[in-house]
């Protein structure tokens, strides 16, 4: 089998209603390695005629896609997006997700909320029975009094403040991001409620009931999975 991740990538094409003909749509665009090849995999569709504007989640991907030639909504919206198209860093059972990985679920958040249907691409390394066997849950925050943030964190799971190259992890919106270690999580709303209580803390990487459908590829091709009604 071809590179799982590029296999849920192409597979989430299928997803984009009418393919693209028809009505102008708009497409939120994710983050990561695998939101990457769907970019990449639908700026080939744009360039073949496909019609569609696209919502970026990061400057990352507004790079590439204005690179690989789709059209781009302005930041400031409202939009009404057809569909979004995002990986994730771990998928439950249920299908809650944890997200921000690419330090980008803020932004990722703000769109998945906009959109009408959110298709989540990830390859089967991502599955969990409970979110938080796998990944911490990424907490944006503030700078502004992050030593006092923490300390909020520190009741309710172990803070790690994500580092690269020796220096903090900035997000696009130049805030901190803490990996909070938690899991497994009894209770992912919960959580995420709690933690958005916590001043300073601008929002974590749960999304609890955000997907719509989940493509997962693994070694026999790419299943389809929907959450339970
Ligand atoms: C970025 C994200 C990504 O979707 C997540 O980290 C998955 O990335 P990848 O496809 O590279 O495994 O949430 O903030």
């Amino acid at each position: 089998m071809e590179d799982p991740k590029r296999a849920a990538a192409i597979a989430a094409l299928n997803e984009i209603p009418n393919r693209g003909h028809g009505a102008v749509l708009i497409v939120g665009l994710g983050t990561g390695s695998t939101s990457r090849l769907f970019v990449e995999e639908l700026g080939a569709r744009v360039r073949a005629g496909w019609n569609l504007f696209g919502v970026p989640t990061s400057e990352s991907t507004r790079a590439l896609a204005s690179a690989v030639g789709i059209a781009l909504l302005d930041d400031e919206g409202p939009w009404d997006i057809d569909v979004n198209v995002d990986g994730a860093d771990e998928v439950s059972a249920k299908l809650d997700l944890i997200k921000g990985g690419g330090a980008a679920h803020t932004r990722e958040k703000v769109v998945n909320y906009a959109s009408r249907r959110n298709v989540i691409i990830v390859d089967a390394t991502k599955m969990s029975t409970k979110l938080g066997e796998r990944w911490p849950v990424p907490v944006e925050v503030l700078p502004f009094a992050n030593g006092t943030t923490r300390a909020h964190l520190e009741r309710l799971g172990v803070p790690v403040l994500r580092v690269r190259d020796g220096h903090p992890v900035k997000t696009d919106a130049g805030n901190l991001i803490f990996d909070l270690k938690a899991g497994p999580i009894a209770d992912p709303g919960a959580l995420d409620r709690a933690l958005r209580g916590i001043p300073g803390v601008v929002e974590t990487g749960l999304f609890v009931g955000r997907a719509d459908v989940v493509l997962v590829a693994g070694g026999a091709g790419v299943e389809r999975l929907v959450p339970r009604a």
